[in-house]
């Protein structure tokens, strides 16, 4: 049985300019981080869970700073999945695809971005109906010119790069057509989070509103 998700993936990119990637290593910092980036107008946040404090960051999240959608990134497995969503997750980000990934996905009712970095990796995400997609590491992979390129046969898909992207790159990956927002981490820096500079991840959230396309 499937669950309608509380956002679709579409939603979930067409929100702001670029998606958050968060690593947090601390819980006391989950709150205030989330509440500096819905200040700065972005509010789809990715906590990725590479730390073994990402869950309960995803629950501090989700209790309290109700403007804020917590997603989980960085979603390997459908384990992983249902952590995200009992967490408190309402979308989910995976840095490759597998089919049981998607449905377990589906089951929970996480819309997905599932990643992709070739032709035959779309072909499979299209072919369990994700349209939507994360293009990583959009840098590494190919950049603006592999979107481009992919333009043509995948005429019917869109993207959210992911990897290597910044304030100054980014109006190039949101010029194209195909591409519908960015997924970047230099809007939440590990430095200012240990030093609690808040103000600076508000700011650096209202810089991307210049990105809007
Ligand atoms: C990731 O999953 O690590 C993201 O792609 C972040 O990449 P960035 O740190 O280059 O923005």
């Amino acid at each position: 049985m499937s669950n309608a998700p509380a956002f679709t993936a579409l939603q979930v990119m067409q929100d702001a300019p670029v998606i958050p990637v968060i690593v947090l290593n601390d819980v006391a910092h989950a709150v205030p981080m989330a509440r500096a980036l819905v200040a700065g107008g972005v509010r789809m946040l990715e906590v990725t869970l590479r730390t073994p404090q990402a869950l309960a960051c995803m629950e501090a999240i989700a209790r309290d700073v109700p403007e804020a959608v917590v997603g989980a990134g960085t979603v390997r497995s459908k384990a992983d999945a249902q952590a995200a969503a009992n967490a408190g997750a309402r979308f989910a980000v995976s840095p490759g695809y597998t089919s049981s990934v998607g449905q377990a996905c589906r089951d929970l009712g996480l819309s997905l971005l599932p990643g992709v970095a070739t032709g035959s990796e779309i072909m499979m995400a299209q072919e369990d109906g994700f349209t939507q997609l994360k293009f990583f590491p959009a840098m590494q992979a190919g950049g603006p010119a592999m979107l481009k390129a992919w333009s043509g046969p995948f005429f019917d898909v869109k993207f959210c790069p992911t990897g290597g992207v910044t304030l100054q790159n980014a109006p190039e990956f949101l010029a194209l057509p195909n591409v519908v927002c960015v997924g970047g981490s230099w809007i939440v820096p590990a430095d200012a989070m240990v030093k609690g500079e808040w103000d600076k991840i508000t700011q650096l959230a209202k810089d991307t509103q210049a990105l809007r396309k």
